[in-house]
Parts: structure tokens; C-alpha cells; sequence
């Protein structure tokens, strides 16, 4: 079963379940607090990891936060044993978003200038995901030109920052200003905010149909064709990143099924019927970019077809028409049904025809040499409009689909 929220817009709905969140603890005195951040963020169903500096590791054990995550904490780039190790590279590239809280001064400066001297910085420079600072200081480091110019540029790179508040500073005799690390709900709330912009597909259902069907011929022989499965699952990605709650039905596909999603294998064209026909009415939306076999062998013979069992040296296979899971299902959609069609020659007029026939709201039109590949060029059809999408990877052009199909069922 999915383990998504189907409305992430409250705190007690666990609104970051499954989100890869990497925290990164440098050396201030609120390090302490990022034991309440990483529960919290815990309690909201992220996938939390650790990394700290050592001097965060002088004011806080790293034992602590492995024992609240369940997982290792990073601390270095360099492992004593030999073993080769790449965890500079393989915490910010498994991370979604990533907070560093608290902030120093010194993580700033050497992330402004490029530094990269220890796990933390190092990951810091390799990072493609966002980043939320949390900065937390002395208010004289804080308000020190130096400090105040590199947390600009940092921003002007796209980074987040939060806080800091001003008010009482934990270290004895020291007077109170800004500098203060935001309060651990606070930043709780800000990474809730940051998942759900842009989440114009929160408490949606999607339904997609992919990878290809596989006709039994015999024990082990199918009838079946090239489709890779490649944009289902960047189309399954791509909804997931809006918020929708994903229900995928699939035969077979060279890559692995999304993550996050409701999964269901339905190997042929007749379960895969069935499957549809029973999640459809849940659905807001369907995209069926399964290729589904037009036919299937009318029997199944048992076992193995043997050559000496056939007489002369042909060999007829009589097949039977599959049923066309998308026009039986999208009148059953409650808001958008959106197809996808090879199409080799007449493509739009066929595309058009079958937007009627199949009463679809939108198709996709897709050629021949997309089948399998990475790359893809294609066209929406939809009653009011046609709009080439541009080639492009399945990756790039499935979130390209999917604004469309969100701006659709805006208006819809
Ligand atoms: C008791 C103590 C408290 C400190 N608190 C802070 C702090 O709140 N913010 C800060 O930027 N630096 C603080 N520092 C200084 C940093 O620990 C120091 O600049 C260190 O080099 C930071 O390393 P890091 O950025 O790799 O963690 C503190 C130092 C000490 C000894």
C-alpha cells in the first residue's frame, strides 16, 4: 500500500512521510536543539539522516542521533579501515532538501568560498538538492559584515534561510540579540512549507497505466512488445513531486516500479482491465501509457510448444481481440482521462479520432522511435488544443505532461 499523506497540509498527518531529509549540525551551542528538530521531523514520516562537523560533535554525541534515526552518522570523509568511502557524495545526492542547523559563522564563510575541507562542507559543495540554513550565532558574529555578506551570497545562490530570532543567547553572561537558532517547530514548519509549494496535485488521486502487456503463448513464451515502462514511472515521479497519491498498475518494464506509489502488477491486458476497472472510480486522474497488446493468443497451450508437435513448416497462432482498457475505463474517471497513442502516420487526425472514440480528454502522440528509448518527442491533443511538448528525456517531458495535466484539471 502507498504510504503517502493524502493531505499533507497538516502537521499531524505525518506531512513529510518518505521525504529524504539530510540534517547537517555544525559547531554552535544549538546543536543541542537538533535533537528536537530531527525527532520532529521523524514524527512527520521523513527519512532522516545525520551529518555533523567535529566540533558539532564537541558539543553533542553523535550516539544520540544515531539512536533516534536508526542510522549512521556521517562524520568523515575518510574511512580508517581502507574501504573505499563516498559519503561526501552519497548523503547529498540520496538527500531531497537538506537543513543545516544550527549554522556557524564558519559553515557560511566556507560554503560562499567553496571550501571543502571536511564531510560537511565537502557534501555541501556536491549538493543538487535545496538547502535551508538555520544560521545561529554570538548577534557581534552575526551582524559582522563578513558574516552578513556571505549569508547574502548564499541566498542570492538560491538558498533558504531561516531565522535567526532574537532573544536570550544560551551562553552564560552573554547578552541577548539577534543570533538565536530558530525554534526546532519553526523549522519543522518552514520544511512542511518548502514540500508543499508547488504541490498543485495535494489530495489527488492519479492512476497510471504502464510498461507493456505480456499475452501468454504458452508456459514460457509471450506476445508482447518494446515499451521500456520508462515514462510511466517518470509520470508516477512527476505526480508524486505534486503530492498526489499514486496508483500504479503495471506489466511488464526494464526499470523498477516508482517509489511511493500504490503498485499493482497486472501482467496481461485482461487483469490489467480488472485492476483499472476497480481503482479507476477513485481516481481524479488517468494516464494510461501502458502499451497494451491489441490481442492475445485465443488458447494458452500448457507447457512448452514443441516444433515437432506442428506439422509443415508454418505455424498458425490464432489470437483474439484484448479489450481496450482505456476506453472502457475513462468514462469512469471522476475528472481527467488522458491517453497516450503511438501514432505513425495521420498522426493527429488519428490522435483526434481516438480522443472521441475513447472519450478522453487529452492524448499524448507519441512516434515509433520513442518506444524503449530514453529520449522522447511529444504532441497534447486535447479538445481545445493542440501543443507540440517539444523531445526531450522521458524525464523532462513527463513533468512537462504533468503541468498540463494540472493546469487542465485546474479548469476543469
Ligand atoms: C562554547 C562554544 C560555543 C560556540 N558557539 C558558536 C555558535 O553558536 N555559532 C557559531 O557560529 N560558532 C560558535 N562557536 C565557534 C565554532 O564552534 C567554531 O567557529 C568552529 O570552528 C565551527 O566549526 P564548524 O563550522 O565546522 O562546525 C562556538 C565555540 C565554542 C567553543
Amino acid at each position: 500500500m502507498s504510504n503517502l499523506t493524502k493531505n499533507n497540509d497538516s502537521k499531524s498527518r505525518r506531512g513529510l512521510q518518505s521525504r529524504r531529509i539530510l540534517v547537517a549540525i555544525t559547531g554552535g551551542i544549538a546543536a543541542y536543539k537538533s535533537v528536537d528538530l530531527v525527532r520532529r521531523l521523524l514524527k512527520q514520516g521523513a527519512d532522516v539522516r545525520v551529518m555533523m562537523t567535529d566540533s558539532a560533535t564537541r558539543f553533542i554525541q553523535p550516539t544520540t542521533f544515531a539512536a533516534i534515526t536508526g542510522k549512521q552518522v556521517g562524520l568523515s570523509m575518510w574511512s580508517d579501515s581502507g574501504e573505499p568511502n563516498v559519503s561526501h557524495l552519497e548523503f547529498p545526492h540520496w538527500a531531497e532538501l537538506i537543513v543545516v542547523a544550527p549554522a556557524t559563522a564558519n559553515i557560511l564563510a566556507k560554503m560562499r568560498h567553496g571550501i571543502a575541507d571536511d564531510l560537511v562542507s565537502t557534501a555541501m559543495l556536491a549538493a543538487e538538492c535545496p538547502i535551508l540554513l538555520a544560521p545561529a550565532m554570538n548577534p557581534t558574529m552575526w551582524f559582522n559584515p563578513v558574516t552578513q555578506k556571505n549569508m547574502q551570497a548564499l541566498e542570492q545562490l538560491g538558498m533558504m534561510r531561516i531565522g535567526p530570532n532574537s532573544g536570550e543567547m544560551a551562553a552564560p553572561g552573554e547578552k541577548g540579540g539577534e543570533g538565536r537558532m530558530s525554534e526546532p517547530e519553526e523549522i519543522e514548519d518552514r520544511i512542511i512549507k518548502h514540500f508543499l509549494e508547488g504541490r498543485t496535485l495535494a489530495g489527488k488521486t492519479v492512476l497510471i497505466t504502464a510498461g507493456r502487456t505480456e499475452e501468454p503463448i504458452d508456459r514460457v513464451r509471450v506476445l508482447t512488445n518494446r515499451s521500456s515502462g520508462r515514462m510511466g514511472v517518470a509520470l508516477a515521479d512527476e505526480a508524486h513531486k505534486l503530492g498526489a497519491e499514486v496508483v500504479f498498475v503495471y506489466g511488464g518494464m526494464d526499470v523498477k516500479p516508482p517509489i511511493g506509489a500504490c503498485l499493482y502488477h497486472a501482467p496481461t491486458a485482461v487483469e490489467m482491465l480488472r485492476v483499472v476497472k476497480d481503482k479507476v472510480p477513485q481516481a481524479d486522474i488517468a494516464i494510461y501509457v501502458a502499451a497494451v497488446s491489441d490481442w492475445r493468443p485465443a488458447t494458452k497451450y500448457d507447457g512448452k510448444l514443441k516444433r515437432t508437435e506442428q506439422d509443415g513448416e508454418t505455424f498458425t497462432l490464432e489470437l483474439v481481440e484484448n479489450p481496450d482498457i482505456a476506453a472502457e475505463t475513462a468514462p469512469l474517471v471522476k475528472g481527467l482521462a488522458i491517453g497516450f497513442a503511438l501514432e505513425v502516420e495521420d498522426a493527429l487526425d488519428n490522435a483526434r479520432e481516438k480522443l472521441k472514440r475513447k472519450s478522453l480528454d487529452a492524448i499524448l502522440f507519441n512516434r515509433d522511435s520513442n518506444i524503449g528509448s530514453e529520449e522522447c518527442e511529444l504532441t497534447w491533443v486535447s479538445t481545445q488544443e493542440t501543443l507540440p511538448l517539444g523531445e526531450g528525456s522521458k524525464r523532462e517531458l513527463a513533468e512537462r505532461v504533468m503541468r498540463q495535466v494540472a493546469s487542465m484539471l485546474d479548469r476543469a
